[in-house]
């Protein structure tokens, strides 16, 4: 079993909330991922990263999925300014970090550099085409990279869920007040349908609790927004799971639909929640074609379970067999494929809008009601 210790060992906490702004120092405006990012190093989220990470990381990581000192690591985790704000600033310099002119945090710049976006593209997402989201917000980013250890000293706003989000700190104490030895961690950004429900329920049916996970940072704009989806996540935990197996709070990050480096990426951060084990199903933060349906689980594969410390748990595509009358997958239905009920999210999306509901074999009743006044108020906003 793997053992529940940070990755590199110790949970990274970079927070002084008393420090004391300082207005003359030069900054740098963050954008919302940065923002998100900032935080979850802070928190100790992104354990054993200090801060934006510097030059030998950065190139390390992109061609090896390593941090220079071999530990894996799987995403880029950088800070970008324009030319001119790179030549404004100094190695050594303290900046503060701001967002709308709000100072959020401070750096120590260590290094400037210029990143080559096409290998990134490549290596990170396995397309440089900018149809790809990841890809067109890498390439829409400015062009130097600048690196240096952080301090947060203002929390970003909550104000959407505020007593949703916790740090791993705290995830890590829930989970021991609780008595989980063995913890699985769920990620997505999706609504939980029928699908999801049941390779979290036949997961836990081996571990002691569900950690239920949700990516509430930044998503694609047809994605359906956070907000909706928390809703949609309590009335399910209400009605149909059990309450002292299940442990829900969000999770702050940006989605890069990575895919495959992102499934790493994700489990290695729930580690440091305090997962022993994390879910990975079929094209885990996937996004169109871009990668095999597989594609995330094999990916593990690169990686010795003890450098990852986290055991995945790997599901086949799942749906609702008519035949059987229950989930299922390939591997325990033998029914032909007409009997099962799979629908892709952009038809899902596209009947909640309409106010159509999906099948309850696809999505509990109660999610759907949540999901169509949701998506509708969204809707009449535009
Ligand atoms: S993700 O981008 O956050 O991965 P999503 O919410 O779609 O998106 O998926 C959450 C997790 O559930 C991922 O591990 C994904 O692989 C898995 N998953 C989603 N749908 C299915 C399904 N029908 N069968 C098996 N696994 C699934």
């Amino acid at each position: 079993m793997s053992e529940n210790i940070p990755h590199g060992g110790k949970l990274v906490n970079r927070m002084d909330l008393t420090f004391e702004i300082d207005l003359s120092l030069n900054y740098v405006e963050l954008d919302l991922l940065e923002l998100s990012d900032l935080e979850l190093i802070a928190n100790g989220g992104y354990s054993p990263l200090k801060g934006f990470m510097e030059k030998a990381d950065y190139d390390s990581v992109v061609q090896n999925m390593r941090l220079s000192s071999g530990l894996p690591w799987s995403l880029p985790i950088t800070l970008a300014v324009d030319r001119n704000k790179a030549m404004e600033l100094k190695n050594g310099e303290t900046i503060n970090l701001t967002q709308n002119g709000t100072v959020y945090g401070v750096m120590d710049v260590k290094e400037k550099f210029l990143p080559d976006k096409y290998v990134e593209a490549k290596m990170v997402y396995g397309t440089t085409d900018r149809n790809h989201p990841g890809v067109k917000k890498l390439f829409q980013r400015e062009e130097v990279y600048i690196s240096g250890p952080i301090t947060l000293i203002k929390r970003p706003e909550k104000n959407k869920f505020e007593t949703y989000y916790l740090d791993p700190i705290q995830t890590r104490g829930r989970f021991k007040e609780l008595g989980w030895k063995t913890v699985v961690g769920f990620q997505t950004r999706n609504p939980v349908h029928r699908a999801h429900e049941y390779i979290q329920k036949t997961a836990l049916e081996n571990v002691d609790g569900l950690f239920l996970n949700p990516l509430v940072g930044e998503t694609k704009s047809d994605d359906i927004p956070s907000e909706i989806r928390v809703k949609s996540y309590q009335v399910l935990l209400e009605n149909y799971y059990p309450k002292d197996r299940v442990f829900f709070s969000v999770f702050p990050a940006a989605m890069r639909y990575a895919g495959p480096r992102e499934a790493i990426f994700h489990a290695i951060v729930r580690k440091n929640f305090g997962c022993t084990h994390f879910i990975v199903g079929r094209d885990h933060a996937g996004v169109g074609n871009y990668y095999g349906t597989y594609d995330a689980q094999k990916i593990f594969s690169h990686f010795k379970e003890e450098e990852l410390g986290i055991q995945p748990l790997f599901f086949e595509h799942s749906f609702y067999c008519k035949k059987c009358g229950n989930m299922a997958s390939k591997k325990t239905c033998p029914h032909d494929s007409k009997e099962h009920i799979i629908l892709s999210g952009t038809v899902v999306r596209g009947m909640l809008k309409n106010g159509e509901h999906p099948p309850k074999e696809f999505s509990r009743p109660e999610v759907v009601e949540i999901l169509i006044e949701g998506m509708q108020e969204v809707y009449t906003k535009i």
